[in-house]
């Protein structure tokens, strides 16, 4: 079957280290671990996927950038920068690609400052606190997007 869909999974800060970093919050799967499940996950549903995971914010925005009109949905977990980052907004909003927000915790059961999100009010939505399944379940919501729109 061939790829239909190009949707583009950014991990922002951090996310590198999971498996090894506060398993209690985070879970004990790493990063390659849910990437490679996802990877399943994308040629069942006919998705070309590509991954980045980034440290550093200048890499996901010239990232984003280069996404304009080659791929169809972002699903990002922006890490810390989910609080921080008025760039990354703008970098989604210049792009007009649509996008899920998505942390594996649940970030309004934690410290205040996780409640806000300089993503959230411009993402189709936000998939938090269900852990690496979030990841999932955010590539099946891509998928019945981007097939409802093609039949329009
Ligand atoms: C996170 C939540 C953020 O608050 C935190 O800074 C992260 C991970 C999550 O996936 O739960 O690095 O995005």
């Amino acid at each position: 079957m061939s790829a239909k869909f190009n949707v583009l999974v950014l991990n922002g800060p951090n996310l590198n280290m999971l498996g090894k970093r506060e398993p209690t919050i985070y879970g004990s799967q790493s990063l390659s671990d849910i990437i490679s499940l996802l990877n399943n996950k994308a040629e069942q549903l006919a998705i070309n996927l590509t991954h980045l995971q980034s440290n550093a914010e200048v890499e996901l925005i010239d990232s984003i950038h280069q996404s304009y009109q080659k791929i169809d949905f972002i699903i990002i977990n922006p890490a810390a920068f989910t609080h921080t980052s008025v760039a990354l907004r703008d970098a989604l909003l210049c792009v007009d690609i649509p996008f899920i927000e998505i942390h594996l915790s649940n970030v309004h059961a934690r410290e205040n400052f996780r409640s806000h999100s300089y993503l959230s009010d411009i993402a189709q939505g936000v998939i938090c606190g269900l852990g690496s399944n979030g990841y999932e379940y955010a590539l099946l919501a891509a998928h019945s997007y981007l097939t409802t729109k093609s039949q329009d």
